[in-house]
């Protein structure tokens, strides 16, 4: 049985490596990431697709339509110009609610975990999506090491904050308070599809998808999968969130996909799934919870979803 219940694959895709959960793969020291599972078979052109036979977005879109403000606003920014970051050595502070605070060293942080293949669909609050293979480590077994106390009910993440290689918070332009944070409650952070991706397509991350490592959470729109994380703070109270304390009216702490609610500027009920061109748009229904109800809905149970966007 694979460890992790995602989103049907059809039975025919399903080979005896397991299409859910690659081989198992131990970080070292040595970061390079070998080509395996999900990305190999993509990329020799297998017939391995994502979530309900959807298609994989290409790499070049991938890794080339980016948002990560610290490096400028347009997409294309953050391939152009993340190079400027440097990403090893790279340090995790963790503080807050948890028995093991303390700054350590990021391969210290990951190694021995298990890096996974994990094929998702991506949403974005600006209504592309993507469908995206990361390889990842289960968030809850980074976060397990570090003992989180009773009182911890969320945690808080920050990107990294140098002007010196971000030329977005150099920017008198920006209208974002750096660094950036995410927060997520601790059973959303502690759910079994939540993940700290390490790579993408089989590759280490690039740096303007966020290295060495950034969140991704499935079922919530883009925004919440903070990129290139220094620090990890367990809190009783919930934590800010950039784009909520950016333009509160229009980004919620939960960020749920949800095509019921509207952003109030643009609707959500629907989805440009890229490549998408003007001729040939590619829009699809978005789905509830990005179309992971059966797995998270249950989180939200007695919520009022249209409150707490
Ligand atoms: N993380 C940081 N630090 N800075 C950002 O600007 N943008 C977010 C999220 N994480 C962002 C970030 C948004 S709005 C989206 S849609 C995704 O990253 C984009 O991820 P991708 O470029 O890997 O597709």
């Amino acid at each position: 049985m694979p460890r992790f219940k995602v989103p049907a694959i059809p039975s025919s895709e399903i080979t005896s490596e397991s299409a859910f959960v690659s081989r198992r793969r131990f970080v070292g020291a040595a970061m390079a990431l070998p080509l395996a599972g999900a990305a190999a078979r993509a990329l020799a052109g297998d017939t391995w697709t994502g979530p309900d036979g959807e298609a994989l977005t290409p790499e070049a879109i991938v890794t080339g339509y980016n948002n990560f403000y610290e490096f400028g606003l347009d997409k294309t920014d953050p391939a152009e110009y993340a190079h400027e970051m440097t990403v090893d050595p790279w340090r995790v502070e963790v503080s807050g609610e948890c028995a093991r605070p303390g700054d350590y060293a990021y391969e210290d942080v990951i190694k021995g975990l298990t890096v996974e293949d994990r094929v998702y669909r991506f949403r974005c609050v600006e209504a592309w999506s993507m469908v995206v293979p990361w390889q990842g480590i289960s968030l809850a077994d980074v976060l397990a090491r570090f003992e989180p106390t009773g009182d911890a009910r969320f945690v808080e993440f920050t990107t990294l904050h140098r002007p010196a290689e971000m030329r977005g918070q150099r920017s008198v332009f920006s209208s974002i308070d750096w660094p950036y944070v995410e927060g997520l409650r601790l059973d959303e952070a502690m759910h079994p599809l939540t993940i700290m991706a390490v790579g993408v397509y089989g590759r280490d991350l690039p740096n303007q998808n966020g290295a060495p490592w950034r969140l991704v959470v499935p079922w919530k729109y883009g925004f919440k999968s903070i990129k290139s994380v220094v620090k990890i703070r367990f809190t009783r109270r919930q934590p800010r969130n950039t784009w909520n304390l950016t333009a509160p009216d229009e980004y919620g702490f939960f960020a749920n996909v949800n095509p019921q609610v509207d952003h109030p500027r643009w609707s959500q009920a629907t989805e440009r799934r890229l490549p998408s061109t003007l001729f040939s748009p590619n829009r699809r229904d978005t789905l509830m919870f990005n179309g992971y109800g059966e797995q998270v809905a249950s989180l939200y149970a007695g919520m009022d979803l249209r409150r707490h966007f």
